[in-house]
């Protein structure tokens, strides 16, 4: 039997390298062997404010991208979080038996906290990791390719799990999470110890999966770089290590034979480089969401085929819960 796949991607922002090289181009390459769900994640969007014809747009865009990238609804199930309500009842049934000080201790959350104002932050904000765990429990997923941000989230999934399985008997399977050697954690362009993110407030710090080639060229020739010249991968010039991540995950090279291709040659070089491939990898993609954009009947009918995949999964295990602490 194959291992069964999670994961899924928040349609809150435009997707950016960092989502491509940490999580999406990743599953694509791994599909073939094992038995994949991945999920456009709205009920988490909403955690923060947003509009509503952006957050239906984004959706669907998401949707276009994941094929476009490459998922095959012949080996993969793509299906939106919200239309199959499992995910929301079994977040409400996992928050009853997930310790608020688990919550309390989440980085992400922490995070957010220290930049906003709490009359500002939603209970779900607080409460996202357990509609996380529901998420991959449903599907009793063994493993949960994401980036490195979300290392935590998938470890109070396996701690909610274990916790549950203790008490009532086995019922979730434990997943591992699963991380790249390269891209898990891409960074800012213009301030490269902070990640690179769909909420950075700085286009120029992100490089968007729709940018136009153009753009992606001087974003990418403008990056942030310190005053060295050697193009080698040192903690201490973070600039231009991402630069080279990007490089390699994008060519699929050991670290060391990116250092040997660019030995002897300026930070110039390694970035019109980079821009080479960035642009490359990203051309087929943008054709592809073009043509699905265009084709949204076509979109909905694979909406409609996801969710009632996702759903055959998905309810007896919520029954199966529900069945396990008394409610029917
Ligand atoms: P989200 O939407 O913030 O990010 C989607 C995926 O992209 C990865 N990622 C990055 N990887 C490398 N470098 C970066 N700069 C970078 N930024 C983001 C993230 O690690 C993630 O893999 N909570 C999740 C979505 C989610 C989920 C799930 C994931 C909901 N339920 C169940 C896995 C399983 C999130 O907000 O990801």
């Amino acid at each position: 039997m194959r291992k069964r796949v999670f994961s899924g991607i928040k349609p809150s922002g435009e997707l950016t390298l960092g989502n491509y090289l940490g999580a999406l181009r990743r599953w694509v390459a791994m599909q073939d062997a094992y038995e994949n769900y991945f999920c456009i994640v709205d009920l988490h969007a909403i955690t923060e404010p947003q509009d509503p014809q952006e957050l239906r747009r984004r959706t669907r865009d998401l949707v276009a991208l994941y094929l476009a990238a490459g998922l095959d609804t012949a080996k993969s199930v793509i299906f939106v979080q919200s239309h199959v309500a499992a995910h929301s009842e079994l977040a409400w049934l996992l928050n009853c038996f997930t310790p608020m000080g688990w919550l309390e201790r989440m980085t992400q959350y922490k995070d957010k906290v220290a930049k906003g104002s709490g009359e500002r932050i939603s209970a779900g904000l607080f409460d996202y990791p357990a509609l996380m765990a529901a998420d991959i429990l449903l599907y009793q997923a063994h493993l949960v390719p994401v980036g490195d941000d979300q290392r935590q989230h998938v470890e109070l999934t396996r701690d909610v799990a274990m916790r549950f399985n203790h008490r009532f008997g086995d019922t979730f399977v434990l997943p591992d999470v699963l991380i790249g050697e390269a891209g898990a954690r891409i960074m800012s362009l213009t301030d490269p110890t902070q990640k690179m993110s769909k909420s950075d407030v700085d286009p120029n710090g992100t490089i968007a999966l729709l940018d136009p080639p153009d753009l992606v060229r001087r974003k990418l020739m403008r990056a942030k770089t310190d005053s060295g010249t050697e193009a080698t991968f040192d903690p201490a010039r973070p600039g231009i290590t991402n630069l080279l991540e990007i490089y390699q995950t994008l060519a699929g090279e050991t670290a060391e034979r990116v250092e040997a291709h660019f030995a002897g040659r300026g930070y110039g070089d390694v970035k019109r480089e980079v821009a080479d491939r960035v642009i490359a990898a990203l051309e087929p993609l943008q054709e592809g969401h073009r043509r699905y954009v265009d084709d949204p009947a076509e979109l909905d009918r694979q909406l409609q085929q996801g969710r009632d995949r996702a759903a055959a999964v998905a309810e007896p295990t919520l029954r199966d819960v529900q069945e396990k602490i008394g409610l029917r």
